[in-house]
Parts: C-alpha cells; sequence; structure tokens
C-alpha cells in the first residue's frame, strides 16, 4: 500500500497516547512527526525562566513583548524529533509537572495560539506530516485529510502519565497527576481561542484497552479504507 503525502491530524485529550501513536505512525510509514504541545510547553518554560509567570499568574505584556525573541524549533535525532530552544535541548525540561500545571493558561492566550500556529506552518511546509495536539485537525489543519480524534477513560490517562513521570525520574502522587489532566482537559476545552473539539470529519481511537500493536493494525485498517489497501495488485484475501 502507498500512502500519499498528506497531512494527518491527531487531536484528543492530555494523556490519550497522541505522541505514542503519533510517533509509531510517523516511524511507519515514513511522516515527519511534530509535536505541537512541545511548543506551548516551550513558551511555558520561556515564560517560567525569565520571571513572566510569578506565583503561577502570567506577566501577558512582558510575554507578548519577549515573544518574539524565542527561538523555538525542532531537530531530528535519530527517529526522534527534539525541540530547542536556541541551542539548547529543552525535552526534558518542558515535561516536568511544573511547565504542565501552567501550561494550558499559556496556550489559552490568544497571541500565544497565533506565534505557535505560525511556526507549525512553517515546520510543515514540505508536507508527509504528522502533527498531535488539541486543535490540528479543526484549526490548525482544517484541510488535513486524515483526522484522528484520540481518548481514553480518565484512570487510564493517569496512570499513562504518572508512569512516564516516574519513569524520567520524577516522584508525583498519582492524585496530582490527576488533578493536572483533569483542570488542562477543562482549560483546554472551554477556551474561547480553538478549544479542544472533535472535528466533525475525524476517526475516533479509544485506546483505553488497546495495544500500540492494536492501534497500528487500527491505522492500518483506516488507511486501507481511504487508500485502497485492497486494491493493490499482488494481495489476495
Ligand atoms: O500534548 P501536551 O500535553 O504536551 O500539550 C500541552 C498543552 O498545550 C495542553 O494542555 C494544551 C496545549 N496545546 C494546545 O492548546 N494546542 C495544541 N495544538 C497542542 C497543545
Amino acid at each position: 500500500m502507498t500512502i500519499p503525502d498528506i497531512t494527518i491530524a491527531v487531536d484528543g485529550y492530555s494523556s490519550t497516547g497522541k505522541s505514542t501513536f503519533a510517533k509509531m505512525v510517523a516511524k511507519e510509514f515514513g511522516f515527519l512527526y511534530l509535536d505541537s504541545g512541545a511548543m506551548y510547553r516551550g513558551v511555558t518554560l520561556f515564560a517560567m525562566e525569565g520571571g513572566m509567570a510569578p506565583g503561577g499568574k502570567i506577566d501577558e505584556p512582558a510575554l507578548q513583548k519577549t515573544l518574539p525573541q524565542l527561538d523555538l524549533h525542532f531537530e531530528r535525532d535519530d527517529d526522534k524529533t527534539l525541540l530547542f530552544s536556541g541551542s539548547r535541548c529543552i525535552e526534558k525540561e518542558i515535561r516536568t509537572l511544573e511547565v504542565s500545571a501552567l501550561v494550558s493558561p499559556v496556550s489559552a492566550i490568544p497571541f500565544v495560539r497565533a506565534w505557535v500556529d505560525e511556526r507549525l506552518h512553517a515546520f510543515s511546509e514540505g508536507g508527509r506530516v504528522i502533527m498531535d495536539g488539541r486543535d490540528i485537525g479543526t484549526t490548525v489543519f482544517p484541510n488535513a485529510e486524515v483526522k484522528i480524534f484520540m481518548t481514553a477513560e480518565p484512570a487510564t490517562r493517569a496512570q499513562r502519565r504518572y508512569d512516564e513521570l516516574v519513569a524520567k525520574g520524577d516522584n508525583p502522587s498519582l492524585e496530582d497527576v490527576m488533578k493536572n489532566l483533569q483542570e488542562r482537559d477543562y482549560i483546554d476545552s472551554h477556551r474561547e481561542t480553538s478549544p479542544l473539539r472533535q472535528a466533525e470529519d475525524a476517526f475516533v481511537l479509544d485506546n483505553t484497552h488497546m495495544t500500540l500493536h492494536e492501534e497500528l493494525v487500527w491505522m492500518l485498517g483506516l488507511f486501507q479504507g481511504r487508500f485502497g489497501l485492497l486494491e493493490t495488485p499482488g494481495i489476495t484475501w
């Protein structure tokens, strides 16, 4: 089966496994993977390190003034895509619970969204991209050829995020992780600019009880329907 040079948009709630799924699809089918949430996390880290989030309150005028100085970009490292701020790799710093606690309010700011969107479009210029986030199929790439909306039960999502943080050496409580997920889901789906919602033409993938391999088989089924594996010469059913 040949998959054409399309754009795949993967949206959904926090910790539904969007990036794991998108990375796997990128690797299996030769797509460039872009993590739009990392960009919002990068802006959040920039605000925190620049003293623009004292006591968890974002100093919007200061952020708006200094944002043009921020150089966020992705660099490839084998099959990984890492976020850099200038020459500094910030992959680890952007995944902490402190950044997670502030990223939703930062990403609700309209000038931040415009700044990130502009970069996402520039990074994707070559095509054949799979991008995950909250508004990719609705706002960033409303014409994406394939849109996927991911979901999973809250307890499963919290456990996954908790395991991920522990594996990275953090020591969070499961309760804090669950609270952070609930707060982010609420802010992400209730903000005024580009709230998280399922695009009308999105396929829903609920992976609560699925293995990664089953997700891959699901994706193959979707491609099969869209791009005609059944018509591939040489394959008999
Ligand atoms: O996918 P993630 O958990 O790394 O995303 C971090 C935050 O960034 C998330 O809580 C909401 C925001 N985000 C967004 O508003 N729009 C996107 N396209 C991607 C992420």
